[in-house]
């Protein structure tokens, strides 16, 4: 860590951030950039579309002049990697960009190996792309917090989302495992399990989404969870509730409420 560095990490003020959020130009990901838009506060914003992000950063700059846009597509590790290894010191990554396939409920439909490669190299593969690289500046720092970004669906299987929720699992998985070994070297490992939030992602969904939240609320409740640095948390809570009481069922009886949602 160089001189400059080990200076401001030693004599920034505690409420100054410096924040990566990747999946930045849409929902949840732009939310978070204006909710954490704050004049102590150094905003690296991640994503493909470029105007989306330069309009977002026009949009915050009243309350934000440092803002730093990123472009890169997370399914191209090499070059994101070559970005990120120019950051010399974070406070935060938030890693947010993800895609689904949308649910669909076409009794024909199966996902190709293509779309599910995809999903898989976004959802899950480029975080690891992400943390190759930050791991190792979060261990020097002795300091850092991880946000992953999961999913409900990770608890809960329906047939039109398996794929999207089977790379949510293994987001679970990996976060698990990151905490275990990195919290020794003051590192604070959080995962997010939202329910329903309005984003383009969910405008896809073709059926009523159950306690869908507005993206300002729903984003509020993660910023939360973040400042209190909770290591998992899973809401609406009435929502994860009916998933636990799901997962107590025997497995046949399971089967035959899922099949009678669809
Ligand atoms: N909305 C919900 O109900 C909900 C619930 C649970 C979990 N989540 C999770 O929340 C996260 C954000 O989703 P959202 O609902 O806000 O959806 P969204 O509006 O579609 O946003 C997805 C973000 O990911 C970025 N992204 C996608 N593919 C990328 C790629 N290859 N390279 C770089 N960036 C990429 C997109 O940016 P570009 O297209 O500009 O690259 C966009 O900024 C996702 O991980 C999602 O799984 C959402």
């Amino acid at each position: 860590m160089n001189t400059y560095v080990a200076f401001y990490l030693k004599f920034k003020d505690e409420n100054e951030m410096k924040i990566l959020i990747t999946g930045a130009s849409s929902g949840l990901g732009a939310e978070l950039a204006r909710q954490y838009a704050k004049s102590e506060n150094h905003l690296l914003l991640l994503a493909r579309r470029e105007e989306r992000l330069y309009e977002l950063r026009k949009e915050l700059y009243e309350k934000c002049q440092s803002i730093d846009i990123i472009v890169v597509d997370v399914t191209n590790f090499s070059l994101l990697q070559e970005k990120l290894r120019e950051i010399d010191s974070l406070d935060m990554v938030i890693l947010n960009a993800g895609v689904s396939l949308g649910h669909t409920t076409k009794e024909d439909y199966i996902p190709t190996i293509a779309e599910f490669q995809k999903l898989f190299e976004v959802n899950v593969l480029s975080v690891h792309a992400v943390l190759e690289v930050l791991l190792p500046l979060f261990k020097k720092q002795k300091s850092g917090k991880i946000v992953f970004i999961s999913s409900l669906a990770s608890l809960f299987s329906m047939p039109s989302s398996k794929v999207y929720s089977s790379s949510k699992r293994a987001l679970n998985a990996y976060a698990e495992g990151i905490r275990y070994k990195y919290n020794k070297y003051g590192i604070k490992v959080i995962n997010i399990l939202p329910g329903f939030i309005k984003s383009e992602l969910t405008d896809k969904n073709e059926f009523n989404m159950p306690l869908i939240l507005e993206t300002s609320q729903g984003v509020s409740k993660i910023i939360r969870a973040i400042e209190k640095n909770r290591r998992q948390y899973i809401f609406p809570l009435r929502f994860y509730l009916i998933i636990k009481l799901l997962n107590l069922l025997p497995s046949f009886l399971r089967e035959k409420i899922v099949n009678s949602l669809r």
